[in-house]
């Protein structure tokens, strides 16, 4: 099939009547709303309780969490679980989940390497984000990095302009019709890869926690 086709989208599949996360982690483990479930393990959908009031968005799984079915249960969730305990959130109150759900990557031999999601897997994905929220009614959304910012905020949206910054949800939204809840706040940061990236590691990641302080102060 060409690449240039555009996906049919993930809101074939979500379930109309969900009303349990569980029901929609079921019916998004066979989600082909785009042919990025092809080449993938298996979908990696969020976790957490029902009841968190944080949602931390993150990019799309990577090869450890394609492996284990898990959303950032590799270097970046360790990098991300230290951050939150380090910001003072309480990290049974914490949702975590992706833009797209299932892991893009490039052969190189036999090493997977990591591709970015396109704009086009990003829009395919998104009715999941948004069912995942319609459940959750969460206080706070957090978007870690441009991909999570930009599909939730728009392509425009800058992390590096615009971090640690509280915005009003859904009012600066992208398509704020898909998504009924009204008091909500939001705030993007960098993504804990970026951290584990720096060159300068622990400044990026006191950064990070600075952020992140801000949502619980918010919460607070
Ligand atoms: N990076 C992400 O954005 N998500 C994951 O689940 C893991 C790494
Ligand atoms: Fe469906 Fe999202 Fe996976 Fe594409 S990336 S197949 S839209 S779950």
């Amino acid at each position: 099939m060409p690449s240039t086709e555009a996906p049919i989208g993930a809101q074939h599949f979500v379930p109309g009547d969900a009303h349990e996360l569980d029901q929609l982690k079921a019916a998004a483990a066979h989600c082909e709303g785009c042919e990025l479930y092809r080449d993938a393990t298996q979908t990696v959908f969020g976790r957490g309780a029902a009841e968190a009031r944080v949602v931390f968005v993150g990019e799309q799984p990577g090869d450890v969490e394609d492996q284990k079915g898990l959303p950032f249960v590799g270097p970046a969730g360790r990098l991300l679980r230290d951050a939150v305990d380090a910001a003072g959130l309480d990290a049974s109150n914490v949702y975590i989940t992706n833009a797209v759900k299932h892991f893009r990557f490039e052969l190189r031999g036999k090493r997977r390497i990591h591709q970015s999601p396109g704009p086009a897997h990003i829009t395919a994905c998104r009715p999941w984000l948004v069912s995942e929220f319609a459940l959750l009614k969460p206080d706070m959304i957090i978007m870690l990095g441009a991909t999570a910012a930009k599909a939730l905020l728009g392509p425009s949206f800058r992390v590096t302009k615009s971090r640690g910054q509280l915005m009003p949800w859904p009012a600066s939204a992208q398509h704020p019709d898909d998504f009924p809840v009204s008091e909500t706040q939001a705030l993007a940061t960098i993504h804990p890869s970026a951290v584990l990236r720096a060159d300068d590691r622990d400044a990026a990641f006191q950064g990070l926690v600075d952020d992140l302080k801000i949502a619980a102060a918010a919460l607070a």
